[in-house]
């Protein structure tokens, strides 16, 4: 089917209200549904699994220091539609088909809030994981105003069950960030950012086979692809949607929750994006740019201004960035190349939101305070299958725990990248700072091991100086972070975000331990 563009106006996620709302804490339920939703006017309703019968799910809204608590109820049927492989970390055929657990993404929570993996439950809490230890979850929202995420982490099928719907948005706020003045109510709009293919009854596809040189003869069917990109673009549950939007400012909170696509987004008429906030919050101060490029799990929050545009006019919002990201296939102009459209109408009232030249604070972590530096490499290899198997450090998720920050305690990783793609690489509990990219001659590295840097440290592009929990590890270059553990001890886990190389099996779990006296 092809499908029109620009036909179904964009859908704004509804804000979840909580059931129970006292000073101590906010209390949500939210449950976990098959149900069927359009995704274009002209395709027939999609079977999707979503949170509160949504995709994306409900917009749930804290204040910052708000303590929230939910209670993800997990109502899918027990057969998964998409295609699972019973090959993947956790999910043997003693594993329950179908499992869930959420992790908010971005947040400082407890381990046992956190969605670890293993800590996944069935329908009804009646098998659960290994890790699983409550039902409920706490998020203090202890951490400054930013866009975070709610998605599924269950072990081995996350890249199916994000794939399949589950993925919303969490927006901390406070009264520093309102004083700003920044486009606000209708005027700042979430666009969740997805990919999708589907068959020719409006089912969604999904691959449930790889090619590989030399299959063995017991070749897993369905396999598991090293990475899914869908032909047809998704915002806030639409495809290829249109806004109208009034000439003015608007803000817009972006978030990429696609399985492994990247975008680097431009609009069509040469317009500059102001970019004001990253993945944990407000940037110090903001920046134009003509181009931004959004790996999976990244946010970035933007401000376009409209006021100088006619009514009338119509500005593309495109995507110019190869899949696998950069070295894959062009994007088509007319599907993947494009995102969505801006129609201008006549503003209805005056523009008296601001773009303040400073917008938060972004104290520099100090490269020197760290106590420790460790190295994360990021290996392709091939499985007992031929497959295409990624790892970190060249273990892979079950092997044990070879990371144990001390809570308090400032490290810096290295995650250094000798392969061909770019991978988002994401880290629980912690916002972190990049620090810098080195180029190093991969190589020497591949034969050696050894990092011989070949050029000058590459500071992070304006957009990527305040707080960030996902970062785009580049091929052919060392990317320095640097991190304070903590408030928390316990068991987290780090991954790259391309949700196939999660799966298979670029995760990895971490401890933060108690300072010892
Ligand atoms: Cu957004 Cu561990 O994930
Ligand atoms: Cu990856």
């Amino acid at each position: 089917i092809s499908l029109r563009p620009f036909v179904d106006p964009l859908p704004i996620p509804r804000v979840l209200q909580p059931l129970e709302r006292c000073k101590d804490k906010t209390y949500y339920e939210v449950r976990m549904k098959e149900f069927f939703h359009q995704f274009h006017s002209q395709l027939p309703p999609t079977r999707v699994w979503g949170y509160e019968g949504q995709v994306p799910g409900p917009t749930i809204e804290v204040e910052e220091g708000e303590c929230t608590q939910v209670l993800w109820i997990n109502e899918l049927p027990d057969k998964h539609f998409l295609p699972v492989d019973r090959t993947l970390h956790g999910s043997g055929h003693d594993m329950p088909e179908v499992r869930t657990v959420v992790h908010l993404h971005g947040a400082s929570v407890e381990p046992e809030s956190d969605g670890y993996p293993d800590a996944w439950y069935t329908n009804g809490f009646k098998k659960c994981g290994p890790r699983f230890s409550q039902k409920v979850y706490t998020y203090p929202n202890k951490q400054r105003p930013a866009m975070l995420w709610y998605h599924d982490h269950a072990l081995g099928i996350t890249r199916l069950n994000v794939y399949a719907g589950l993925a919303g948005l969490y927006i901390i706020r406070n009264e520093a960030e309102r004083a700003l003045n920044l486009p606000s109510g209708i005027y700042e709009i979430p666009l969740v950012i997805q990919d999708k293919s589907f068959n020719s009854d409006g089912s969604l596809f999904y691959p449930s086979t790889v090619d590989v040189q030399d299959p063995p003869p017991d070749f897993p069917d369905p396999s598991i692809t090293p990475g899914f990109a869908g032909n047809t673009i998704i915002v806030n549950g639409k495809a290829w949607p249109y806004l109208e939007v009034e000439q003015r400012k608007y803000r817009f909170r972006v978030l990429n929750a696609s399985n492994e696509r990247f975008y680097r987004m431009k609009l069509d008429n040469g317009q500059p994006f102001i970019q004001i906030g990253s993945d944990g919050g407000l940037l110090q101060r903001p920046y134009t740019t003509d181009e931004i490029v959004i790996g999976p799990a990244e946010r970035c929050d933007l401000v376009i201004d409209f006021s100088s545009q006619p009514a009338g006019t119509t500005i593309t919002l495109l995507n110019t960035a190869r899949t696998p990201f950069d070295f894959g296939a062009e994007p088509d102009p007319f599907t993947d190349g494009r995102i969505m459209q801006f129609r201008v109408i006549e503003r209805t009232s005056e523009d008296t939101s601001t773009v303040p030249q400073f917008l938060s604070s972004i104290p520099r972590m100090d490269e020197f305070a760290a106590t420790r530096t460790r190295d994360i490499s990021f290996d392709v290899t091939t499985d007992r299958y031929n497959r295409f198997l990624f790892l970190l450090n060249n273990h892979d998720y079950m092997d044990g725990v070879t990371e144990d920050p001390v809570v308090g305690e400032t490290e810096i990783w290295r995650l250094i990248n000798p392969g061909l793609g770019v991978h988002p690489f994401h880290v629980h509990q912690i916002q972190f700072q990049v620090l810098d990219r080195i180029p190093f001659d991969t190589a020497l590295y591949a034969q050696t091991g050894y990092i011989r840097y070949t050029g000058e440290p590459e500071l992070p592009s304006p957009g990527e100086r305040g707080w960030k929990d996902t970062i785009q590890a580049y091929p052919g270059y060392v990317t320095r972070l640097i991190m304070r553990f903590g408030p928390y001890t316990g068991r987290y886990v780090y991954h790259c975000h391309i949700l196939e190389h999660e799966d298979h099996d670029m995760m990895r779990p971490f401890d933060v331990v108690a300072r010892k006296c």
